[in-house]
């Protein structure tokens, strides 16, 4: 890669991870000096059964568990965090120990916004590093192999009065740790896993191509991406017995995660999030039936960058055209993807997916304005958009 003339690197949690790992909440919430968790987590995951394995954690530890929130909504949104807030408070709470998806941790990142700045309403805090006032501890415990929200500093919160996606992003907004256990992603059902972990994948991807690539967040999604391809099918095939996948796949997603949110995403992620707003695809869904289509949209700027990706995703380097060794890096991914069709049924174009033709020109238009195409090596014009929608249709 041709050196950056600037960039930083910024992923301040500590992070542990293993087998066991959860039997280490204790003694990391002493180093914190804290005492009472607030357990932050969704009915699915309760109903999953995977809140025993925390309690079980706390049994003769000095700190307790006070309470479980399991209100969190699949879009966490400002009531389900000003009413965690309260109880927060409540119970004398001085942690909170999010265990799920993004959407978990984003309802206790909410809560901590209110609690800490003071403030009842958090429109008046949305936007970029406005938080001022530290921010309680938060101990993230994933449950999905994917978005890597354990080490990222974004929270998104759907304000249910005013019908808007609040968007917060800040340096205190970074969990304080991040543990990883494989056990609590066992239940995946195939499906999810297979759509996650091709989320985390795209995180990579797109992490290693765009403008605000750097040798650190390389090493990241480079290291992330040889774990998925080792480990994507076999955690999907056989996930609540396979946990070295399992924990291979969390492992990856974490390293993506810190990968991008550094060097950001691009084309995919805008078209991804278009697909969720006009056609409720869903995230990981939608960026792996983009990411081969888009990366060919990106091949005469990235070339270079995408063949470097072929040896990481298991396939030998034949030859030394970059453009050749690019085209081998998306057939590697049309492979993988197929193969994950081929276990779990994981549609492979968007018609498959729940989009309709007739929207497409509403979705390009939608992608056009997210904010990730500033990342993207090469510029997206509407045309562009809806050509790279038609050919993943
Ligand atoms: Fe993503």
């Amino acid at each position: 890669m041709n050196m950056p003339n600037f960039y930083q690197h910024y992923c301040p949690g500590r992070i542990i991870a293993g087998y066991d790992a959860l039997k280490k909440i204790p003694s990391l919430m002493d180093r914190l000096g804290c005492k009472t968790a607030m357990v932050v987590t969704d009915k699915g995951v309760v109903a999953a059964g995977l809140i025993k394995h925390v309690e079980a954690a706390f049994e003769g530890a000095d700190c307790s568990i006070a309470h479980v929130f399991d209100e969190s909504p699949p879009d966490s949104s400002n009531i389900a965090s000003n009413k965690l807030a309260g109880l927060f408070k409540g119970y004398k709470c001085d942690l909170f120990l999010a265990v799920g998806g993004g959407s978990a941790l984003d309802t206790a990142k909410g809560a901590n916004i209110v609690i800490s700045q003071k403030s009842d309403d958090l429109l008046n805090i949305q936007g970029a590093e406005n938080i001022e006032a530290d921010l309680l501890p938060t101990i993230a415990v994933p449950t999905t192999a994917g978005t890597g929200s354990e080490v990222t500093k974004a929270a998104v919160i759907y304000n249910e009065e005013k019908k808007v996606k609040m968007l917060f992003s800040a340096d205190k907004l970074y969990p304080t740790m991040a543990v990883l256990d494989p056990k609590m992603s066992a239940t995946v059902p195939p499906k999810i896993t297979a759509a996650t972990g091709l989320d985390a994948l795209t995180h990579s991807i797109e992490a290693f191509i765009n403008l605000q690539k750097n040798p650190i967040d390389d090493a990241y999604a480079v290291a992330a991406i040889e774990l998925i391809a080792k480990y994507i099918v076999r955690a999907t095939e056989n996930g609540a017995s396979d946990m070295e996948a399992r924990f291979g796949m969390a492992n990856a997603a974490l390293m993506a995660g810190a990968a991008f949110s550094n060097s950001m995403v691009g084309i995919v992620h805008s078209l991804a999030h278009a697909c969720g707003a006009v056609c409720h695809v869903p995230h990981g869904l939608a960026n792996g039936i983009l990411l081969p289509w888009s990366l060919e949209y990106n091949l005469p700027r990235v070339a270079e960058y995408i063949g470097q990706l072929c040896e990481p995703l298991g396939c030998e380097q034949t030859g030394s055209d970059p453009l050749e060794q690019a085209r081998l890096t998306i057939r590697a991914i049309r492979d993988l993807e197929e193969r994950l069709n081929g276990v779990c049924g994981l549609p492979l174009r968007l018609k498959d997916a729940g989009v309709s033709g007739d929207k497409l020109p509403m979705v390009a238009r939608v992608a056009v304005n997210d904010g990730c195409l500033m990342y993207n090596p090469l510029e997206v014009g509407y045309e562009d958009a809806l050509r790279v929608l038609r050919n993943a249709f």
